[in-house]
Parts: C-alpha cells; sequence; structure tokens
C-alpha cells in the first residue's frame, strides 16, 4: 500500500472509531434459522429480505438459509459472533445460554395466555434485556418475536404430573426448561428441533416439550396417546445481527435493518396471538387424548424453579413486574 493510501486508510478506521460508522455498501445478507420452510419465523425473515431490498433500492438482499442449513442455533451463534453469518432469527432460549438474564422469561406462566405473550415482549422491560447482547455475547438484539406457548405431548397417556415421571422428555437444548423438567422429576432430554419428529416416532423419547403450531402442522399428535395443554411458558424469538458486521455497517443502514427487521419479528407476535389457540383446538379435534391443566398440574416444580431462578437471573423481578402491568 502506498503512503497516501495507508493514510486514507487510517483516516477513514479513525472515522469509524470516532462515529460508529461507514458509509453505505451493498451487500446480501445471510440470514440463518433451525425452522422448515414453510415455518411462521422462516416466512418473516424472507419478508424481511424482500422489504429489505426493496426500501434500500436493491442496494441490499438477505440470503435466507432455514431448517439448520448453516447448523443448529449454538453453532449460529458463533457464527454470528465472528462475522462469518450476518443474520438469524433465533429462539431466546439458545441466546440465554449465553445471557443467563434472559432465562426470565421463562419464569413458569409469566404470562396468563399467548396474547399476554406478546404484551410483555413488547414492554421496554424485555426491550431492554437486549441491551447488553453486544457486549456479552457479541450480537446486537433488534427485536422479539415469539412460537406459541409450551405444551407436551406424550406417547403414553398422562393424567398427571407423576405420569412423567422418569420419562424422557424432550426440551429445547437451554437451561431454564431443563431446570423446570428437572424439578418435575421426569428426564429432560435436550434435542434441536430438526430431530423432534424421528425420535418421538420411534420412542427414543417418550414425551416432548413444543409449541401449538408444530404440534399441529407437523402432526406429532398422530405418535401421542395423550396431548397436555398446559401453556406452561412463553417462547421468545430475537432478530439477531452480529455486533462485527454492525459495526461496520452505515449509520442508515443499521437504522433501515433495525426498522425492517422489528417490524417483521414483532409480526410474528401477532401470527402466534392469532392462531395458537386454534391449532390447539384442531389438535384437540383429532380425537387424541387431550386434557387441559394448569399450574397446579406441575406441584412445587414451579416454586422449586423460581427459588433458582431468582438466583440465576437479575432480570426476574422487573419482568414479573412487566407482566403485573400488562396482565
Ligand atoms: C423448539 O425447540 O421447540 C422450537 C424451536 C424453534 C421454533 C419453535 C420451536
Amino acid at each position: 500500500m502506498n503512503k497516501r493510501i495507508k493514510s486514507l486508510v487510517g483516516v477513514a478506521a479513525a472515522l469509524v472509531a470516532v462515529t460508529g460508522a461507514t458509509t453505505a455498501m451493498a451487500k446480501d445478507f445471510r440470514l440463518g434459522l433451525i425452522t422448515p420452510p414453510p415455518h411462521i419465523w422462516t416466512k418473516a425473515a424472507e419478508a424481511f429480505g424482500e422489504e429489505l431490498a426493496e426500501k434500500s433500492g436493491g442496494a441490499h438482499s438477505v440470503t435466507v438459509f432455514p431448517a439448520r442449513q448453516l447448523g443448529d442455533e449454538a453453532e449460529m451463534l458463533q457464527q454470528l459472533q465472528t462475522g462469518a453469518l450476518d443474520m438469524a432469527f433465533m429462539t431466546v432460549a439458545e441466546v440465554s445460554n449465553r445471557a443467563p438474564d434472559l432465562g426470565a422469561f421463562y419464569a413458569p406462566y409469566l404470562a396468563n395466555d399467548i396474547a399476554h405473550a406478546g404484551r410483555i415482549l413488547r414492554t421496554d422491560t424485555a426491550k431492554g434485556l437486549l441491551d447488553d447482547l453486544p457486549g456479552k455475547v457479541g450480537v446486537v438484539g433488534v427485536g422479539y418475536g415469539m412460537a406459541g406457548l409450551r405444551q407436551i405431548v406424550s406417547r403414553d397417556a398422562v393424567e398427571t404430573a407423576g405420569d412423567l415421571e422418569g420419562k424422557k422428555l424432550r426440551i429445547t437444548p437451554f437451561e431454564p426448561i431443563l431446570d423446570f423438567y428437572n424439578a418435575m422429576g421426569a428426564a429432560p432430554t435436550p434435542m434441536p428441533l430438526p430431530a423432534v419428529y424421528d425420535a418421538l416416532a420411534n420412542g427414543q423419547v417418550d414425551a416432548i416439550d413444543m409449541d401449538a403450531e408444530l404440534i399441529w402442522k407437523l402432526k406429532y399428535y398422530e405418535h401421542a396417546d395423550t396431548v397436555v395443554e398446559s401453556n406452561h411458558m412463553m417462547f421468545p424469538m430475537v432478530g439477531l445481527v452480529s455486533a462485527k458486521v454492525w459495526s461496520g455497517m452505515s449509520d442508515e443502514d443499521r437504522e433501515m435493518v433495525r426498522e425492517l427487521m422489528a417490524k417483521h419479528v414483532d409480526s410474528c407476535i401477532d401470527s402466534y396471538v392469532a392462531k395458537d389457540q386454534e391449532w390447539l383446538t384442531q389438535v384437540e379435534e383429532t380425537g387424541t387424548n387431550y386434557i387441559v391443566v394448569g399450574p397446579d398440574f406441575f406441584g412445587d416444580a414451579i416454586d422449586q424453579w423460581n427459588a433458582k431462578w431468582s438466583e440465576k437471573s437479575a432480570a426476574l423481578d422487573d419482568l414479573r413486574a412487566a407482566a403485573e402491568e400488562t396482565r
């Protein structure tokens, strides 16, 4: 590099350091998710890409990689940290493995129902929990979406929680739910989403923790004796941008990406609020054994969880207050 170019590069680097911004550059962003192509999250990712291309006058585009094509969520989070991946729509569950404060979202029965879960995610308290992510995890959290509330699908008959004791019960791999089912006396078995169907169908697990959309659309109920409508936890999703990629974007591009990504992940909240109960009704109408339970079903597992997570997450009290305000 000659002297003049070197000094220009130096000036540009200094400007970036001072203003935190670079000039706009055309880019094809790569966005990864674990959900299959017809899933609400995947559709929202595609809609985000289309709108970004339109609003940027074709300067930017988004290539969406669904169904774990780039790896599971833990792997994608690592890729976001290094900048090998630009963006992801990811379970807050995975992010909470690196930022335990986010575990507060999984307080059993924090939300009364699916609409309340949506209202909690739209509070400033919830949004504030994203502020630490660049420093702690190396990602920028742009906004929340969600999937439905959690239910239980069991190959054997279930009438009481005792029927799940010692049973291998598939969970999404993250700590708050592990603690919950351990407190219940089940044998929680962490397993990423794409592995669940076969595991349930061939009896590798006895039961699964799942949401209404996938119980209905992937027909998990066909491999079950009993579906337990428990609505025991909410299941937030977050739109993420690699902090490394973010730091190389212009202010203008950041603003556009933040606004549009937040809009499209948020649209998932409306989709689940509109459809969650409908999917459950459709499952019930198949004639499979179907029980509706509330917090009492889980005995003292909820108290045990609350005691443990008041130590593990500094955000639990604030999020409970936000839940009260939006009840
Ligand atoms: C799950 O792990 O159960 C899950 C992950 C992403 C979307 C929906 C469900």
